[in-house]
């Protein structure tokens, strides 16, 4: 199930369009004013949302950014430090808030898969010496965008979680996709994120909302943090006609997640048999991977554009390689065209 008009876009998650439900729960969507609270449809979204992360509270924010941008503002202090992962959506993509608007310093970690080892962070850690930042927070990102949308392990949650705690540190996840994780490990969210003090997911990409992200947490972490979405003018006033197709989207778009994690799992094993591309299957654990297509083609521009041609939307990384996501408007028939572009492309080389 391509778009409507025909295009197979394979870039990212976040090109998802509203499913005909959506569309209509938002046009239905009962609204209020957000400012004072009484937008019922806000409201049970934030109430949903807490719940199935079994936190206090929950906020509705316009964008998975915003939502990292508050959770760091909120638990750290300028001048302050964080520790993150080296590839992390936070430094790739939004070190600039963090420097602008948190004014924090940052330790970067190197990661496995994009997963952190808890031995090491003790080394990263600031502030007994006079001329160092204060080690404020620590993030972890699953699953990781810049690893090729790998899972990080439960456990390893729990260890970053208990190494924040018995530092008095805050804990955020960014967890934008973070039910492509749950579903493929089988434990509820709440169970996953151990005893993080932050977390942050989106309601567009997978979901299928036009747009909106929540960042879940203690009654005190969110009250704050609303404070801090007004102030840098995230609050969303009629907030329901976003905060309806987010109540339709945990009721009933979590659990397809796993088809689209299959999709790619079986892509992936297609482009590997039939020599298409050169890629680590054990990275392939969610909707999305990274594949190097040197084996048919030596220009990876060349190949996005005769795929292009073809209706057939994909994005090169920095790095050269490939990314290919699936999602609700990718269904087997768009992956098998996309397999058959592939397989006359490689006959022109
Ligand atoms: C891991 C991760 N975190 C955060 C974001 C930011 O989300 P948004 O585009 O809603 O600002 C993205 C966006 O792709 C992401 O992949």
């Amino acid at each position: 199930m391509a778009f409507d008009n025909g295009i197979i876009d394979l870039r990212s998650d976040t090109v998802t369009r509203p499913t005909p439900e959506i569309r209509k729960a938002m046009y239905e969507a009962e609204v209020g004013d957000d400012f004072y609270r009484d937008d019922p449809s806000v409201n049970k979204l934030q109430e949903k949302a807490a719940e199935l992360f079994n936190r206090e509270a929950a906020l509705l924010v316009p964008s998975g950014t915003l939502g990292n941008s508050i959770s760091v503002f909120t638990q750290s202090n300028s001048g302050q430090e964080i520790i993150i992962e080296s590839k992390s959506h936070l430094w790739r993509c939004e070190s600039t808030h963090l420097a602008m608007i948190s004014r924090v310093t940052t330790q970067l970690v190197p990661g496995d898969k994009g997963m952190i080892d808890p031995a090491i962070l003790p080394s990263y850690l600031r502030g007994g010496e006079l001329e160092e930042p204060r080690t404020a927070l620590v993030a972890t990102e699953t699953p990781h965008n810049g690893a090729g949308g790998t899972i990080i392990p439960p456990e390893n949650i729990t260890a970053i979680s208990s190494f924040a705690k018995s530092n008095q540190l805050a804990f955020h996840i960014d967890g934008a996709r973070i039910f492509n994780a749950t579903v493929e490990l089988g434990i509820s969210p709440a169970e996953y994120i151990s005893d993080a003090t932050s977390v942050m997911f989106s309601l567009s990409k997978g979901l299928c909302c036009p747009q909106g992200s929540m960042i879940v947490g203690s009654k005190d972490f969110i009250e704050e943090a609303r404070r801090w979405r007004l102030t840098l003018g995230g609050h969303l006033r009629q907030g329901g006609i976003l905060a309806a197709p987010g109540i339709i989207a945990l009721d009933t778009m979590i659990d397809r997640l796993k088809e689209d994690n299959e999709r790619a799992r079986y892509l992936a094993q297609a482009l590997l048999e039939d020599g298409l591309a050169e890629l680590d299957l054990d990275t392939v654990q969610t909707n999305m991977f990274r594949g190097n297509f040197s084996p048919i083609c030596s220009d990876a521009n060349d190949l996005t554009e005769f795929l292009a041609r073809k209706g057939i939307m994909v994005w090169i990384a920095d790095d050269q390689s490939v990314r290919l996501v699936t999602h609700y408007w990718t269904n087997m028939d768009d992956i098998e065209k996309f397999l058959s572009a592939l397989r006359e492309y490689a006959q022109t080389q």
